[in-house]
C-alpha cells in the first residue's frame, strides 16, 4: 500500500475542459508550482464511456502519460460522480426522486438514485474498466472514488430506495415485533403487521415517527457506503494493492464519517471555510474530526484557493489567508493540501469559482503567486508525513447522535450539534489544547479528559464505557440533554439524564427551555456568566454544584455540578453558555485534570493570537506556530530549535510576523 514520502500538493484537474496547447501551459504551470499530485477524471464519465457500448481511454491514457512524465501522481477517478446523458435517457429510473415525487433531470451532477440497482451496474462496469486499464499504470497513487456523496442527494423517495429500505429494516429487525418495540408503534396507533405497510418517511399530516426518521437517515448514509463498497470492490478486482478513498465533507451531515472510514484507506475532506470569517472554527474542528476518523494523517483534498461560487457573497481569500489556513490543516495532521481546482473553468456553473490557475492567467499574480509560494515551502516539509498530532482530549463525536438529536418535536429548536460543539471546540483551539474526536465505541483510555457534547443519544454500552473510564481516573464533562435516549430514541427513565446520572451524581427533574431570543445568567463565584437556550432543574446526588442560576424559579440552583466518581471526576453544564463562561468552567477542568498547554514545556510564554500545535515521530516534536494576530508576536523558548521554513537554528526566542507561521523541530530527548 501507499508508503508516502512527499506532502501531496494540487488540485482536481480537469483537462477535458481544455486544448492541447493549454494542457501543455498545465504541465509547465505545475511544475512551476511544485505540484506532485492531481485528481484526474472525477467527472470524466461520458468522456471515456461515450456511449453504452464503446470505452475510449485515448484522452485520460494520454492524460496518465502526460502527468507522468512531468512527475505528477495521480489520484485517479473511477468517474461515477455525474451519470452521462445516454445512461439518463435509457433508463430514467436511476434518478432520484424528492419527497415531493420529483425525479430530476440530466443537466447538473449527482442524479443517481443509490439504492438503484441500475446504476450500480454501470457503476461497477465503468469501475472495473477503469481499474483493469490503469491498475499498474505508474502515475497512479490513489484511487478516487466516486465524489463527495450525498453532497447534493442526501434523500431518496424511489421505488428501489422503498424497497431498499424495507429489505434493510429486515435485516436490522429480523421481526416485526421487534421493529413495533423499536420504534415505540404503540404510540398513535402506528403498528406494523406486515413489512409492505412500512413507507419511507414522505410527506405526513404532522410529526413522523421519530425512530423511523433515524432508521431512514442510518439507512441513507448505510445506502451510500453499500454503493462505496461495490465501487471499491469492482476496482479491488484489478487493483490491489493501490489505497481507495472518497472526499468527505468534514461537518456534513448525511454520511457517517467513522463508517466510511472504516472502508477507506486514507481519509480526506473538501475544505471551504467562509473568507470573511477570520477564523472560522468549524473548519478547524473539522481538520481535527476528519483526522480522527483513523487517527492518522489525512488529506485535504479541496479547497478553494481564493473564492468560491456557491455562497451569496463570495468573499475572496485575503493575501496569506490561503496559506495560513493551509498551514493550520497541516498543522493538524493533514499530509497534503489540495485544491478545487488546477485552471479555473471558462464556462459551466463553476466559472467564478477560483482555480490555482485564475482568468487572468497571469503568472504574476498574487493568487498564482501564493500557489508557488505554497508549493516550493511544502517541498522543504516532506519530513512532516506520517507524524502523530498530539492530543490529550477528546470530543465523543457520533453521526447517529447528531440524526437524533436534530429531528423535530424537542425541547427546543436552538439545539444544534455542530454550534454548541463549536463553540466549546474554540476555547481548547484558543487554550491551545490538541483534540481529538472519538466515536462512542472506541476506547476513551488514551485521553486524560472526555467531553460529550449534546449527546442526547447514548447506549448503554457507552454508558458502562464512561463509568468505567471516570472510575479508573479519567476526566468526564457532558452538557444539557445528554444521555437522554438510547439507540431507539427511547428516553431513560428515573430522571435525566438517564445514561450519565450514576457518574454526574445528578438527577435533571424538569427540563427548563428558554424564549428562543432569551438570556439568562449563571453565577460563579463572584462572576456571572451569559447564558441561552436552556435552563433546568438539577437536583444533586453527590455532586456539588460549581455555578447556579440565578432568575426566576430556578435561581440558587445548580446549573454547572462536578462530582468525584471513583478515582476521576465528572463535570456537568446544564446550560448553554457563551464564550466567556465556557473557558472558566474548562480552565477549571484542564487544571483538575493536570493538562497543560502544548508545548508548554518548549515554551515559556503562550500568545493569545498564536495557535500552537504540535506533530510528532519517535525522534523529534515538530511545533507549529501560527499567528492569527495583527501584529507580530515574540515567544520565549526553553530549549533550542531548528526552524524548518527558515533552514535556522532559533535559540531563546523567536518572532512570528502577523499572518504567518513557524515550524518548530525538536529533537526529543532520549
Ligand atoms: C465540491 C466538489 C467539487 C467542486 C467544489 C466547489 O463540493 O467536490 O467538484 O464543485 O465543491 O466548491
Amino acid at each position: 500500500m501507499l508508503r508516502q514520502t512527499e506532502l501531496f500538493y494540487g488540485g482536481d484537474y480537469n483537462p477535458e475542459q481544455w486544448s492541447r496547447e493549454i494542457i501543455m501551459e498545465d504541465m509547465r504551470l505545475m511544475k512551476q508550482a511544485k505540484v506532485n499530485y492531481v485528481s484526474l477524471n472525477i467527472f470524466g464519465w461520458v468522456n471515456i464511456q461515450p456511449s453504452e457500448d464503446v470505452f475510449d481511454f485515448t484522452f485520460l491514457d494520454e492524460m496518465m502519460e502526460l502527468l507522468h512524465k512531468n512527475e505528477i501522481g495521480v489520484d485517479l477517478a473511477n468517474g461515477t460522480a455525474s451519470p452521462p446523458a445516454w445512461l439518463v435517457k435509457k433508463h430514467p429510473e436511476i434518478l432520484p426522486i424528492t419527497i415531493n415525487g420529483t425525479p430530476s433531470v440530466h443537466g447538473s451532477r449527482q442524479h443517481y438514485c443509490p439504492s438503484n440497482q441500475l446504476y450500480r451496474s454501470y457503476v461497477k462496469r465503468l469501475s472495473e474498466a477503469v481499474a483493469k486499464r490503469y491498475a499498474d499504470h505508474p502515475a497512479l497513487i490513489m484511487w478516487h472514488i466516486n465524489n463527495e456523496y450525498t453532497c447534493h442527494i442526501s434523500e431518496c423517495y424511489c421505488d428501489s430506495c422503498l424497497a431498499a429500505f424495507r429489505q434493510w429494516l429486515k435485516e436490522k429487525y429480523q421481526t416485526i415485533d421487534e421493529l413495533n418495540r423499536c420504534w415505540s408503534t404503540k404510540f398513535w396507533s402506528q403498528s406494523y403487521s406486515e413489512r409492505d405497510e412500512i413507507f419511507l418517511p414522505k410527506e405526513m399530516p404532522t410529526f413522523k415517527n421519530p425512530a423511523h426518521q433515524l432508521d431512514y437517515k442510518r439507512f441513507i448514509s448505510d445506502q451510500n457506503l453499500a454503493l462505496f463498497k461495490l465501487e471499491k470492490e469492482a476496482i479491488r478486482k484489478y487493483s490491489q494493492d493501490i489505497p481507495v478513498m472518497t472526499n468527505l465533507m468534514g461537518l456534513h451531515k448525511h454520511v457517517d464519517g467513522f463508517k466510511f472510514a472504516e472502508e477507506m484507506d486514507v481519509v480526506g475532506w473538501d475544505a471551504y471555510p467562509n473568507p470573511f470569517e477570520e477564523k472560522p472554527y468549524p473548519q478547524f474542528l473539522a481538520n481535527d474530526l476528519t483526522r480522527s476518523l483513523k487517527k492518522k494523517p489525512f488529506l485535504v483534498m479541496e479547497q478553494a484557493p481564493s473564492a468560491v461560487n456557491w455562497r451569496a457573497a463570495n468573499g475572496a481569500k485575503k493575501p496569506g489567508q490561503m496559506r495560513l489556513w493551509s498551514y493550520e490543516a497541516l498543522a493538524h495532521g493533514a499530509d497534503g493540501i489540495m485544491f478545487f481546482q488546477w485552471r479555473q473553468s471558462q464556462g459551466g456553473a463553476e466559472k467564478f469559482h477560483s482555480g490555482m490557475v485564475s482568468h487572468n492567467q497571469d503568472p504574476e499574480s498574487r493568487l498564482f503567486k501564493e500557489i508557488v509560494q505554497l508549493g516550493e515551502e511544502l517541498e522543504q516539509l516532506n519530513e512532516l508525513v506520517g507524524t502523530t498530532y498530539v492530543a490529550d482530549v477528546a470530543f465523543v463525536f457520533d453521526w447517529e447522535n447528531w440524526w437524533a438529536l436534530e429531528l423535530d418535536a424537542k425541547p427546543s429548536a436552538k439545539i444544534n450539534y455542530i454550534k454548541q460543539m463549536r463553540d466549546l471546540y474554540k476555547v481548547f483551539h484558543e487554550l491551545n489544547i490538541g483534540v481529538d474526536f472519538v466515536h462512542p465505541s472506541e476506547s476513551l483510555d488514551p485521553y486524560k479528559l472526555v467531553i460529550s457534547n449534546a449527546q442526547y443519544l447514548v447506549t448503554e454500552d457507552f454508558s458502562t464505557k464512561v463509568k468505567a473510564y471516570v472510575n479508573a481516573g479519567g476526566h468526564f464533562m457532558t452538557t444539557f440533554f445528554s444521555g437522554i435516549v438510547d439507540e431507539n430514541d427511547r428516553v431513560y427513565l428515573g430522571g435525566y439524564p438517564g445514561a450519565f446520572k450514576e457518574v454526574l451524581g445528578i438527577y435533571v427533574e424538569e427540563f427548563y427551555p428558554m424564549p428562543l431570543d432569551a438570556k439568562s445568567r449563571i453565577a460563579i463565584g463572584d462572576g456571572t456568566y451569559e447564558t441561552e437556550t436552556w435552563e433546568e432543574v438539577i437536583h444533586l446526588k453527590g455532586a456539588q454544584a460549581v455555578a447556579n442560576f440565578t432568575q426566576g424559579y430556578l435561581a440558587e440552583m445548580p446549573a454547572v455540578t462536578q462530582y468525584k466518581y471513583g478515582k476521576g471526576e465528572s463535570y456537568y453544564i446544564g446550560t448553554k453558555l457563551f464564550e466567556a463562561g465556557n473557558r472558566v468552567i474548562i480552565e477549571k477542568i484542564l487544571t483538575e485534570a493536570d493538562i497543560p498547554s502544548t508545548a508548554s514545556e518548549f515554551i515559556q510564554n503562550q500568545s493569545h493570537s498564536i495557535s500552537v500545535t504540535c506533530r510528532e515521530n519517535q525522534l523529534d516534536n515538530f511545533i507549529f506556530l501560527l499567528n492569527y494576530g495583527q501584529k507580530s508576536e515574540t515567544i520565549q523558548l526553553n530549549v533550542s530549535a531548528y526552524s524548518l521554513l527558515d533552514e535556522a537554528i532559533v535559540q531563546d526566542n523567536i518572532t512570528i510576523p502577523a499572518n504567518d507561521l513557524k515550524i518548530l523541530k525538536i529533537p526529543k530527548v532520549r
